[in-house]
């Protein structure tokens, strides 16, 4: 693969617009001693905010459901992969480039929606929605709206969640005329989250979701919170006030926007396919971070499935465990168009706010640039399927 001078520079340039390499560029001393800068690697930044966060806080941002079968796999399945390197490929720059529904992103990473900041950071909502406009990246928010607009120009997607918004097509329209009237650039519908699982960390610790939205309430000399209102509680069945939305919602959801909508929990093939038929425009390949269903496949097990259901026809966002470039890199060859993360950025925002969300973005990006730069894929395109096997595979040679 041939590349011109031009290119290279363009690539080079492109890279270079991460906040903290711009600094460096310009000649602004960077303080090497900041904390900011101690952590190597983003799972680095998890006891820094385990150290900051209550530990009921800390208990709701890492907690999976039951009893974390997924939680685990999310992150095993990834040593079940190797990538299988080019040699002698000139690299002279690599291009985290992709097209994604429209709009050039400069690298494949993408902010899932995660409720509950406020109990991470004051604020926490805008404080992502800065640092995802400083970098561009797309954030899928799910709160806060004026706020989020107020912070930026980041190609910003709402989520809808399964409550009041879509109970009535009255309520689903003038819901998302208003998210056309602010200008959102695309509308998340999450499906896997009809109730909220049984999370054994939250019931433990008796987590009154409304301390996530209001933030957790300080403690008392004792070290004792206030009794909480509602606590999670085990053995009771959750109700809903509303219906659970079906495959009719989507296509309803779908027809009365233009705003592509993407539907984000889908973990079998035929499942993508019947999204793409109600007219879905992308495929968010999750299990909820393991926070939901237990014992569903860990994400990067399925993402080969609904890409080859998908057949390139929209593209494919896969979220879960993703904490390395090289995690990145295997999804990429295994169909994916773009990967989202939610708990390592959340360990940056509670232990520097909005610097600490950047910086992770940051270190994942430049990660992955180097990977591919080791890997001999100077850009995503070239991240082929044969770019990966499983180590199964060769035990059978
Ligand atoms: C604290 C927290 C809150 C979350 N809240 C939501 C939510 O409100 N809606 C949603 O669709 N997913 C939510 N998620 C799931 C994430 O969007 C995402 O699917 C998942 O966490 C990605 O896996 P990772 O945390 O291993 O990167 C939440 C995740 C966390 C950790």
């Amino acid at each position: 693969m041939r590349y011109s001078r031009r290119h290279a520079i363009r690539c080079f340039a492109a890279f270079a617009a991460a906040p903290f390499a711009r600094a460096q560029q310009a000649g602004a001393p960077l303080d090497l001693n900041d904390p900011l800068f101690q952590p190597v690697r983003v799972m680095d930044f998890a006891p820094l905010a385990k150290a900051k966060l209550d530990p009921i806080a800390w208990g709701y941002l890492e907690t999976g459901s039951e009893d974390e079968v997924t939680l685990r796999r999310n992150r095993e399945a990834f040593d079940d992969l190797v990538i299988r390197p080019r040699s002698l490929v000139r690299m002279q720059s690599v291009d985290l480039a992709t097209q994604f529904l429209g709009r050039n992103l400069d690298f494949p990473i993408v902010l899932c929606p995660a409720g509950g900041k406020n109990c991470f950071f004051p604020n926490g909502e805008a404080e992502v929605a800065r640092a995802a406009a400083a970098a561009k990246a797309v954030h899928i928010h799910n709160s806060g709206a004026e706020q989020v607009q107020a912070s930026g120009k980041g190609p910003v997607w709402w989520q809808l969640t399964t409550g009041a918004q879509i109970s009535s097509s009255t309520n689903m329209r003038r819901w998302v005329r208003s998210l056309e009237d602010r200008g959102c650039s695309g509308i998340c519908f999450s499906v896997d989250i009809m109730y909220v699982s049984h999370r054994d960390r939250n019931l433990r610790n008796k987590l009154d979701r409304a301390w996530c939205e209001a933030g957790i309430p300080p403690r008392d000399a004792q070290g004792n919170l206030p009794k909480p209102q509602n606590p999670e509680r085990a053995g009771v069945y959750p109700a809903r006030r509303t219906p659970t939305p079906d495959w009719n919602t989507v296509g309803e959801l779908c027809s009365l926007t233009k705003l592509p909508v993407s539907i984000k929990g889908i973990l079998r093939g035929d499942d993508a396919e019947l999204a793409i038929q109600h007219g879905v425009r992308c495929i968010h390949v999750s299990n909820h971070g393991a926070r939901q269903l237990d014992h569903t496949p860990a994400t990067i097990e399925v993402l080969s499935e609904i890409a080859q259901a998908v057949k390139g026809r929209v593209p494919v966002v896969v979220d879960g465990g993703f904490r390395r470039g090289t995690d990145i890199f295997k999804a990429i060859a295994l169909g994916a168009t773009a990967v989202a993360i939610a708990r390592p950025y959340l360990y940056g925002l509670a232990a520097f706010g909005q610097r600490g969300v950047e910086r992770v973005i940051e270190l994942l990006r430049t990660e992955l640039a180097l990977d591919m730069a080791l890997a001999g894929t100077p850009n995503l395109a070239a991240i082929d399927r044969g770019m990966v096997k499983y180590r199964r595979e060769y035990r059978q040679l």
